[in-house]
């Protein structure tokens, strides 16, 4: 269905747990110069409007590097940061003086990325951290890595996520089954490591992630932190492609998290916002993983329509963090404009 250039795969593999140094942050720290990078300078998915009680910036660049500026030096996890969406999005946060822990199995990817990041003089840090978001140990790690070396996380982007081509009508219940349960952390786990389950990573590691975020965020007073799903239009509807159904229940599942969210913030009397983003046919890797036994039939996913890049949601996302502390985005639908589903 769906992947990129920017996907190379190289050997190294760090060891897990390991968390980039730097000071500690709070959520005060670093209220510096503009970014470099301006990200308002195409179209914006919405419309400002007219008012004549807002004082308007003179320019939509204006207005992003504006209320980036906020997220200068503040802490963003971005989940499955070694491809595609993700590394789109690590990068598109550095570019706007963010500090990024990225995580991802394939670390190496995101080490080059923070290479690439740090050559171009961008201002904000990459730093890679091996998880594998099947493990509920793993990411408590993770998160725990954050707090000592870090203050905590600010923005959680919940994009890891994958497809299995298994059908409703053949799919094996126990496998399932399995998907829906996080490992316990005392179990061996070791032959499934590599294939992963797609509603672990789609559904509970995105809910792991999410609580332990807010957990963060709420420990250290963190008001104005922001939880971003990469969620799907296959959340919104279902197609009539057999491969895409248990995928769609995933990302349905996601739409419902998203907004249940959203509630359980207002309920606590926080000002944390709640967003998913649900692309349509995104160029990644995704259709080579779903359809990994088949690569033409994967390439082919891409060929027929002028699909959207990892640049493009990356840019959404950008846009949603630029909004005003008051305004809440609670979903963009954005699909290629030749997509007809
Ligand atoms: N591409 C599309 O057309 C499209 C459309 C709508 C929504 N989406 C959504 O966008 C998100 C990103 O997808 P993508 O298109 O960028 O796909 P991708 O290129 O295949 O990237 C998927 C990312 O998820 C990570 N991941 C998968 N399983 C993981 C695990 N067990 N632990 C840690 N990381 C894991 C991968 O890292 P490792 O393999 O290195 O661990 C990789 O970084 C997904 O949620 C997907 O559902 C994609």
């Amino acid at each position: 269905m769906w992947p990129t250039v920017e996907e190379r795969r190289v050997e190294s593999r760090p060891q897990a747990g390991q968390v980039g140094g730097g000071p500690r942050r709070g959520p005060e720290a670093g209220r510096a110069a503009a970014p470099a990078v301006a990200v308002g300078e195409r179209s914006s998915p919405c419309d400002l409007g007219q008012s004549s009680a807002v004082q308007l910036p003179s320019s939509r660049s204006e207005v992003a590097r504006g209320s980036m500026e906020r997220w200068r030096d503040r802490l963003a996890l971005v989940t499955g940061a070694s491809g595609g969406i993700g590394a789109a999005v690590a990068r598109a946060l550095v570019q706007q003086g963010v500090k990024v822990v990225g995580c991802a199995r394939t670390v190496g990817n995101i080490e080059e990325l923070a290479a690439e990041c740090k050559s171009a003089g961008y201002p904000g840090t990459l730093i890679p951290y091996r998880c594998d978001l099947s493990n509920e140990e793993d990411i408590l790690s993770m998160f725990s890595a954050i707090r000592s070396q870090h203050s905590g996380v600010d923005i959680c982007i919940n994009n890891a996520g994958l497809a299995r081509p298994d059908t409703l009508l053949s799919g094996s219940t126990s496998g399932w089954k399995d998907m829906f349960n996080v490992r316990a952390a005392d179990l061996e786990w070791g032959a499934g490591r590599t294939v992963g389950s797609p509603e672990l990573v789609n559904v509970l590691a995105l809910s792991i992630c999410t609580r332990e975020a807010y957990q963060s965020m709420k420990e250290r007073n963190v008001d104005d932190g922001h939880i971003i799903n990469i969620n799907s239009m296959s959340g919104h509807r279902v197609v009539p492609q057999s491969v895409a159904h248990f995928y769609s229940a995933t990302k349905y599942a996601v739409t419902a998290l998203t907004e249940g969210l959203r509630q359980e913030l207002r309920e606590a009397q926080t000002h944390i916002r709640a967003t998913c983003i649900s692309p349509g046919l995104v160029e990644t890797q995704f259709a080579f993983k779903l359809h990994d036994k088949d690569p033409e039939k994967a390439a082919a996913t891409y060929e027929h329509i002028k699909c959207l890049k990892p640049e493009d949601v990356a840019q959404a996302v950008i846009y949603v963090l630029s909004t005003p502390p008051h305004v809440q985005i609670g979903d963009i639908q954005m699909r290629p404009t030749e997509q007809m589903t």
